[in-house]
């Protein structure tokens, strides 16, 4: 299943024993066949790239067991009316979190410009793999924009649908989030924050959200007023 031993390395020294069994599991569906070695490693997860034998490349997000921090993703959880359901441990709390971002996903690739939710087992997500060859689409933060006043009309426009009509706010949304393709279209990733908007945070996410695209944008030059443009997303 691994593709060099970089990839098997630090499989074996950070993943525990229960994410290799998910991924048996998947290789067992038919989901996967191949792991290269890791994409990026954030927070609270790693990234592979990988190869599934129907969709080609593929991303793994691998929600790892650890300590610290988790007490929060309950809280965001708690707060959805999607997902009440589930056990307190440590364990089912990142389950659930995986999931959540699987179905965020789902929705979110109704209106904008996202990656594929392929499938998820417990912790291990596995989407489309937004890049080239082997590397992946380089962040906003990294590139510079042709055009920053349409790119932040069509961010804006794509927070007001996935509000609106999926009902969701993505609660992480900045130039770290956002990669850019070759064409300049903006792919947004890391849905794993997203909430329901009844959710009691959802309109300050939202508005931070709004914030985050429109100082980023502002320094490209593009205009935008953020409490107006925050106003026309709440009133659909
Ligand atoms: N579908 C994808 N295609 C290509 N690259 C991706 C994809 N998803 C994530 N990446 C790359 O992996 C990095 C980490 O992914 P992501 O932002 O989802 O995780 P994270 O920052 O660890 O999330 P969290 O905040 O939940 O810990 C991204 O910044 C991006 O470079
Ligand atoms: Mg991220």
């Amino acid at each position: 299943m691994f593709d060099s031993s970089e990839a098997r390395k630090v499989f074996e020294n950070v993943l525990d024993h229960d994410a290799l069994m998910n991924l048996i599991k998947l290789q067992e569906r038919d989901v996967l066949n191949r792991i290269y070695g890791t994409v990026e490693s954030g927070k609270e997860s790693l990234v592979f790239l990988a190869d599934s034998p129907e969709r080609g490349r593929i991303l793994l997000k691998i929600y790892m067991n650890r300590a610290g921090g988790f007490r929060d993703l309950e809280r965001y959880l708690r707060g959805d009316r999607r997902f009440r359901n589930f056990k307190s441990d440590r364990r089912s709390v990142i389950r659930e979190w995986c999931k959540k971002e699987f179905k965020n996903l789902k929705k979110a690739q109704n209106v904008l410009n996202c990656p594929e939710a392929i499938a998820f087992q417990k912790n291990v997500l596995v989407m489309e793999f937004m890049g080239r060859d082997f590397s992946a689409f380089p962040k906003l933060k990294q590139v510079e924009i042709e055009n920053p006043d349409r790119a932040l009309d069509v961010v804006l426009d794509d927070i007001g649908s996935l509000w609106s009509q999926e009902e969701l706010v993505h609660g992480d949304l900045s130039e770290y989030n956002i990669l850019v393709t070759d064409d300049e279209d903006l792919v947004w990733i890391d849905f794993s924050q997203g909430v329901h908007v009844s959710h009691p945070e959802a309109e300050d996410l939202l508005r931070r959200d709004v914030e985050n695209v429109v100082r980023y944008f502002s320094e490209q030059g593009a205009e935008a007023d953020v409490q107006k443009a925050f106003e026309s997303i709440i009133s659909g």
